[in-house]
């Protein structure tokens, strides 16, 4: 008995097989497969979900090309063929439509919007129109008139579509070969011509993108912990990755905790961004012109802040996912207050803070304040100073600044976490008076196209990695102010500013690393062998990821600043990899991080000659304390998680009329049946038909 069961298992085994061949073939004819596809995916927070996904089979719907909103009521009423799966040029990715196919989602199987090769003129931002809320310093306790962006909308073009849930998959698509092929079949096969319906056979479309988590962040974290005694299927994980500082003198970073005499005033950017699709966040304006200007500022300060002893020290800080409620910047103060970081709150003297510095009309910068920490004198005096600082640091320059009055809030900001722990004095600067300059934020059109990054014709990518664009010039004057300001506030001699002067050259280069191409022969130079393989040939994706895991940027700014701001040391390989160094300097690797970066290879030579690398460059953990605390519902703490999910796919196809199928359906259910059963029927009489010798026993297959 357990041989034929055997047998007939096999058998039916054997059998499927070939119908899956068979399946197979059949569908190389008739599918075409979409290559490019970005997706939009599940996020959960502790009270919702948002953005979108496929049912687990995938969804498919007959195509329509939208025309105009007025053509909606064929998808959502009168087309005969639902449901749909609606192609939108990006100009029809409104709100209003948007909010109507959510609406109509019966009839509605998915949305591919077409990407324009070039930017849109107006603006366009599918974030809120006042980021992080309810994570920021202005709550109603804080002060009531200011909480919910009440005095400045700082988004006002934000249609909150990146905070919307829609139970249908939406991708985004290149404008190329491959949406031509789509439009055309819609055109061919489903055209409707003077409002008569289309006839059989018609152009369909699957997308795939099914989100393994529901509901909200505690739900899911808990399905983790249920499935992580099973298998290790996660459904879904928290946002984060790693924040990035280093110091002009060195810290100890094992010893926790407060510092006896350390004073530091942190200079601090924001390192992620996001946009409604999932790997497109370019980020140029909204977190590139910042960080590429601090790290402009850093290299700008490290040959006088090895020369002359401050008595301050800085701390460049860039903080990952902030853009999520303040991921990074939350932690850091976190960790501060629970003496986990090489210093604590009681050392931070002062915060400076670089934010949306690219698009400067009139060459204009602006320099924002807390006001209601300011109603405190001795803050107010040292936000004043540093004001005071920041204006003479920008004479000279091709900078004009100004602060808005006195009654305005900080913008959205990593400060703003740390004056919800205390007042402490502190300046964000940004291009924008009130509401933002961006009209891009959190998009995929924030890209260094927005950002006038531009080359002249004809030149290859060496040459455009080393010609000096215009914002690259702006922007290091901008970088020139910000050094020269926190060498003050450091406590420099005001002799020295005039010597300290960011590098255009350096500037232009990062822009062209972070919003034209990483993979590029200064960049590979810089890093160590084991990541320079994933070096990019497209702009940077400033999506922060899930935790705890170091994203490209993160591994860009890490080398870069270490670069920028460290020094060359006599060292071997092995020993500087294993942050093993002389054994009467045996306390570095306290003070320290150690780098084996690739180098440049000589010429006539294809061996590169690597290098050790010391900084005081390190990462620590943005990951949201609410996950250490298993606090999932933490009004205080971000409690964002992505959902996993299976590999994402897009196809079309032609589908015969319904009843064809069902007709198809029922014969192919009918084969399978009748060679089951004849399977069954020949397994069970094997020995009678085939009684031909005897088979051992023990016969395996
Ligand atoms: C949603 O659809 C229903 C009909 O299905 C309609 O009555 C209602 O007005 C729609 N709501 C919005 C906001 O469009
Ligand atoms: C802002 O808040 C104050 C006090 O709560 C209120 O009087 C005022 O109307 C609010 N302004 C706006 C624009 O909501
Ligand atoms: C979760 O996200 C939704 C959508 O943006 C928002 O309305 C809600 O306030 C968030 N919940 C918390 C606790 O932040
Ligand atoms: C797209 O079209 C261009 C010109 O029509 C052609 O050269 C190119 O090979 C096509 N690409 C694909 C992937 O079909
Ligand atoms: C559509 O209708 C118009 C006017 O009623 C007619 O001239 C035209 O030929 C029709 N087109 C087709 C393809 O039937
Ligand atoms: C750094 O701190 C560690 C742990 O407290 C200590 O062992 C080490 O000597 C310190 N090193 C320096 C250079 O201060
Ligand atoms: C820093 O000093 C080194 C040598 O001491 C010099 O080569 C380099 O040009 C200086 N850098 C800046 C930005 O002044
Ligand atoms: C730093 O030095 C200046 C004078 O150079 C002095 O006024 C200031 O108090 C010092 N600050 C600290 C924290 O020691
Ligand atoms: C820029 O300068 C022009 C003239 O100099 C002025 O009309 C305009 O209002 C200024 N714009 C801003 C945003 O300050
Ligand atoms: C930084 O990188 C350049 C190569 O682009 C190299 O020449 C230089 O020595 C590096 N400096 C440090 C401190 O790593
Ligand atoms: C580096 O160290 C090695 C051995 O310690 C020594 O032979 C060599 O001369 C040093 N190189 C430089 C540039 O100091
Ligand atoms: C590199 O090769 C060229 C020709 O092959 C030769 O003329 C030149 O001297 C070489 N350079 C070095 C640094 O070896």
């Amino acid at each position: 008995m357990d041989l034929l069961s055997n047998k007939w298992i096999i058998n039916l085994l054997v059998c499927c097989f070939y119908l899956g061949v068979r399946c197979n073939s059949v569908e190389k004819k008739i599918y075409v497969h979409l290559n490019y596809k970005i997706p939009c995916v599940r996020l959960l927070n502790a009270t919702h979900q948002i953005g979108c996904q496929s049912s687990l089979s995938g969804n498919v719907g007959v195509l329509h090309v939208l025309e105009s909103e007025e053509n909606l009521d064929w998808v959502l009423r009168s087309g005969p063929n639902p449901p749909y799966m609606v192609i939108l040029e990006y100009r029809l990715f409104t709100r209003s439509i948007m909010m109507k196919l959510k609406n109509g989602s019966g009839r509605v199987a998915g949305v591919a919007v077409v990407a324009p090769n070039t930017n849109p003129a107006a603006g366009f931002s599918p974030h809120n129109t006042c980021p992080n809320e309810n994570t920021g310093v202005y709550t109603e306790k804080y002060d009531p008139t200011m909480a919910h962006c009440n005095v400045t909308v700082w988004n006002p073009l934000g249609n909150g579509l990146s905070y919307e849930e829609f139970d249908f998959p939406i991708f985004s698509l290149k404008d190329d070969n491959e949406t031509q092929v789509i439009r055309q079949c819609y055109y061919d096969h489903n055209h409707v011509v003077n409002g008569s319906a289309p006839q059989y056979p018609l152009c369909a479309m699957q997308l795939y993108s099914h989100m393994s988590a529901v509901t909200d962040t505690a739900t899911c974290m808990r399905r983790n912990d249920i499935n992580f005694s099973l298998n290790p299927d996660m459904v879904c994980d928290p946002l984060g990755d790693f924040n990035v500082w280093a110091s002009t003198r060195p810290i100890n970073n094992t010893a926790k905790g407060h510092k006896n005499g350390e004073s530091v005033v942190i200079a601090a950017a924001r390192l992620d961004s996001r946009s409604f699709f999932f790997d497109i966040a370019p980020g140029a304006e909204s977190g590139v012109s910042g960080f590429v200007t601090l790290l402009a500022a850093a290299h700008a300060l490290r040959n006088v802040t090895q020369e002359a002893h401050l008595n301050r020290t800085i701390l460049y800080t860039f903080f990952q996912g902030e853009t999520f409620d303040y991921i990074g910047s939350s932690r850091m103060v976190y960790d501060m207050e629970k003496n986990q970081f090489a210093v604590d709150l009681d050392n931070v003297h002062s915060v400076l803070e670089i934010g949306q510095v690219g698009l400067r009309p009139n060459s204009t910068l602006w320099f924002h304040s807390d006001p209601v920490s300011r109603r405190n004198n001795s803050v107010n005096e040292e936000v004043n100073e540093l004001i005071k600082k920041l204006r003479a640091a920008a004479t000279g320059l091709n900078v004009s600044v100004e602060e808005p009055g006195f009654s305005q809030p900080l913008p959205p900001s990593s400060f703003q976490r740390f004056l919800r722990a205390r007042p402490i004095p502190g300046v964000v600067i940004e291009d924008h008076k009130s509401a933002f300059t961006n009209r891009f934020y959190e998009s995929m059109y924030d890209n260094g196209e927005y950002l006038n990054i531009s080359y002249p014709p004809n030149m290859t990518p060496e040459e455009q990695l080393e010609h000096i664009t215009d914002t690259a010039r702006a922007l290091t004057e901008v970088a020139t102010m910000v050094a020269r300001a926190l060498y003050a506030q450091a406590g420099g001699a005001e002799s020295q500013l005039s010597s300290i002067n960011a590098d255009p050259q350096i500037v232009t280069q990062m822009l062209y690393s972070f919003l034209v191409q990483s993979n590029n022969s200064w960049i590979q130079q810089l890093m160590t062998s084991d990541y320079a393989n994933h070096l990019t040939d497209r702009p940077a994706n400033l999506y922060v990821g899930v935790a705890v895991q170091q994203s490209e940027p993160t591994y860009l700014v890490q080398h870069l600043l270490a670069n920028l701001t460290g020094s060359t040391v006599n060292a071997t390989q092995d020993n500087c990899k294993n942050q093993r160094m002389d054994p009467d300097d045996k306390d570095s690797k306290h003070l320290y991080y150690y780098f084996w970066v690739q180098g440049a290879a000589p010429p006539n030579s294809t061996e590169r000659q690597g290098f050790c690398v010391r900084s005081t460059v390190r990462l620590s953990k943005a990951l949201s304390p609410a996950f250490d605390l298993h606090q999932y519902t933490s009004t205080d703490y971000s409690t964002w998680t992505e959902s996993r999910w299976k590999p994402i796919t897009g196809r079309i196809f032609l589908v015969a009329s319904h009843d064809l199928e069902m007709l198809t359906l029922g014969v192919g259910i009918g084969i399978l049946l009748t060679s089951l059963l004849l399977t069954y029927f020949f397994s069970s009489k094997a020995e009678i038909l085939f009684s031909s010798g005897r088979e051992p026993a023990t016969a395996t297959y």
